[in-house]
Order: C-alpha cells, then sequence, then structure tokens
C-alpha cells in the first residue's frame, strides 16, 4: 500500500449499549471506502457480536474466535469480503476474550496485528462496557471515537467510558508503583478528604514533591486525544449536549475532547438494519449518511497528521477561567461526575 495513514486504528467506544455504535463503524467504513480508502472493520463486541448481521452477513464463516482458539493461525485469514466494496470484515464471537482472560501483553500482540492488516483504516466496535479489555482496545488505537447520544444515561456512560480508560492508562503506566496505584484508585472512585479530586489536583500535588511521577502523568495526558461523537440528533439542541461532557472531562480528567461529529436520527438507519442491507444504508442520500461522510473526510485528515504531542504541559497546569455553566435546566439533575 503506497499511502501512509498515520493514524490506522480506530476504536469506537462509548460504554453504553443500542447508542449506534455499530452503525457508526458501519457507515464510517462505507464512507471511507467511498473515499478510495481500503477498510477492515473488525467486531471486538465480544459478547454480542453483530456487526456481520447489519451487514447481511447471517452465518460468519470464521470468527475472532478461531484466532484466539488457534483454529486459524493468521487474523489475515479471518476477513471476510462483504458487499461492500473496499470492506473487509473480521467478525466477532462470544466472550472468548473475557473467558480467555489473555494477558495485557497478549492484547497488544492482538492489537499490533491487528493494525499491521493490510488496509489503509482498522475500525474497531467495542461492545458496552468498561472491561478492561474494551480499554485496553480503546487505549491502544491511535485513534479514539466515543459515541454517545443525548440521553442522560449514554452522556453518563460515556463520560464513564472515557474516564476509566483513562484510568486504566494512568494505572497501566504506574503499574510497579503501589503508592501511584492506590492513588488513582482512590481517585478513580470516591475521592476522600486529601486525596486530589481533577487530574489537574493530582499534577499540583506531584509537581514538586515527586517530579519523575509528575512528567509521567504528564506524558500520558499528552497523548490521550478523545474524539466525540454525537448520535441520533433530533433537535438541533441535542447536539449541545457535546458540551456537557467537554466541560466535564476538561474540569476532571483534563482531557480538551473535540466533536468529530454529530449524526441526525434518520429512520433509513432502522429500516437497513431491518432489512440487514447495508447498501441501503449505503445507497439511500439519507441524512445520517451525510454526516458519516463528512466525518469519514475529517478522519482521513486526522489520520494524516503526525501523531505528537496533544496538550502541553503549560495547558494541563493553565488555571481555567471558570465558565458560564453548559448545563441547561434539563441537564442540571446531573449529579453523576
Ligand atoms: N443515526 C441513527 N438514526 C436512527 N436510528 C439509529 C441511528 N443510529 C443507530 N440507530 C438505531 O439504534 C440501533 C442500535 O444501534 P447499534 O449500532 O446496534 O448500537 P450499539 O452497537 O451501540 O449497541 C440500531 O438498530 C438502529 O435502529
Ligand atoms: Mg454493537
Amino acid at each position: 500500500m503506497q499511502e501512509i495513514t498515520r493514524i490506522k486504528l480506530w476504536s469506537i467506544g462509548g460504554g453504553k449499549g443500542g447508542i449506534g455504535k455499530s452503525i457508526f463503524t458501519l457507515g464510517l467504513g462505507i464512507s471511507l471506502s467511498r473515499l478510495g480508502k481500503k477498510v477492515i472493520l473488525i467486531d471486538a463486541d465480544l459478547g454480542g457480536a453483530n456487526l456481520h448481521t447489519l451487514m447481511g452477513v447471517h452465518y460468519p464463516p470464521v470468527t475472532l474466535e478461531d484466532f484466539l482458539l488457534k483454529r486459524v493461525e493468521r487474523l489475515e485469514d479471518l476477513i471476510i469480503p462483504t458487499e461492500v466494496e473496499g470492506i473487509g470484515l473480521i467478525c466477532g464471537a462470544d466472550d472468548v476474550l473475557g473467558a480467555a482472560n489473555p494477558t495485557f501483553a497478549q492484547k497488544i500482540r492482538l492489537l499490533k496485528q491487528m493494525e499491521g492488516l493490510d488496509a489503509h483504516f482498522v475500525l474497531l466496535d467495542l461492545g458496552a462496557g468498561t472491561s478492561f479489555n474494551f480499554l485496553d482496545f480503546f487505549n491502544y488505537s491511535p485513534g479514539k471515537i466515543v459515541l454517545t447520544t443525548n440521553q442522560a444515561t449514554s452522556l453518563q456512560n460515556a463520560y464513564g467510558f472515557i474516564k476509566s480508560a483513562l484510568y486504566r492508562q494512568l494505572s497501566r503506566e504506574f503499574s510497579r508503583d503501589n503508592d501511584m496505584l492506590e492513588m488513582l484508585f482512590m481517585m478513580a472512585g470516591k475521592p476522600e478528604y486529601e486525596t486530589p479530586r481533577s487530574i489537574r489536583e493530582l499534577l499540583a500535588y506531584l509537581k514538586d514533591a515527586f517530579p519523575g511521577e509528575y512528567a509521567r502523568v504528564v506524558r500520558v495526558m499528552a497523548y490521550m486525544r478523545v474524539w466525540l461523537v454525537v448520535n441520533m440528533i433530533k433537535t438541533h439542541r441535542d447536539g449541545n449536549c457535546a458540551r456537557i461532557i467537554q466541560e466535564v472531562c476538561r474540569d476532571f480528567l483534563s482531557l480538551q475532547l473535540e466533536v468529530l461529529g454529530r449524526v441526525p436520527y434518520d429512520s433509513a438507519v432502522e429500516a437497513a438494519v431491518n432489512n440487514t442491507n447495508p447498501f441501503f444504508l449505503s445507497q439511500k442520500k439519507n441524512k445520517a449518511m451525510a454526516a458519516f461522510q463528512e466525518i469519514a473526510e475529517r478522519v482521513l485528515k486526522e489520520s494524516r497528521l503526525p501523531r505528537t504531542a496533544w496538550v502541553t504541559e503549560e495547558e494541563l497546569m493553565e488555571e481555567k477561567e471558570p465558565q458560564e455553566p453548559a448545563a441547561t435546566a434539563e441537564y442540571s439533575s446531573y449529579y453523576f461526575w
């Protein structure tokens, strides 16, 4: 493959089920393929794999399970061609990864193989929840997309997913440092008296007393770049819910999330699902597809940028001006952050 894609592996997570992660993965894949890119979709939802159904494949001939149980030697032998030109699919299996309980190193090996597949883009459709397997897949992927809808529970789970991913990444970084691990554990749970209550407080605490640890936290933070997609938007106001997640992520996690795109609610999507016909999704000039196409162009642009630190130490330590809270009346009852 001639062209170099710098960010090739993208994970689509979000914590909650039924919010459109699989639809989004498929829509983004179709759109990238329309831009002339070779795409492989991997159904990493190892408990509720159904990406193949959305693509009209009723009985997957091989799945990730065959690879994980060593019935198939090479990951590329799992790729099944689909009716959508330019898109290959690796089907998911039941929770064999959970049952196999792979070590962190084994997971990284699997991810490296996924990233090494012969394609311009590899998209990982993650399942619901915040199991370590999903968080490790997400953290390893340089392209990190979190999906949400404007529903309170979806916003809550999206934030929970991002928070869990960040704390998982920090815990990996300090896996041999019991003091740091204990502090991170307390921070991620219910912060008690004297425990830092945010990443900024943690950095302030570490800065002078523990410069080595401080530098490592800064480095982890600098490369944690998360994009947000709001799905099933019905009114213009629905799209504003992204601001809520952006604000809590900024205040508590020191993460500056960017909105990658907003996808309207579109009855054609439901019809495509019920017809298990991806062409229905791709051929109709529908609203959702137009949004996926726009997002694909953005993904293409972002994927070409070199991977450099995303935020600087100064930005992380910056005192943030208190801003007018985004929470409108309907969101003001949110107390779950
Ligand atoms: N943009 C959209 N417009 C209308 N319906 C949607 C949209 N995105 C998802 N859906 C509906 O939501 C259902 C769940 O989507 P799915 O991708 O399977 O969720 P997840 O993978 O997050 O569990 C789909 O079957 C579809 O009917
Ligand atoms: Mg799904």
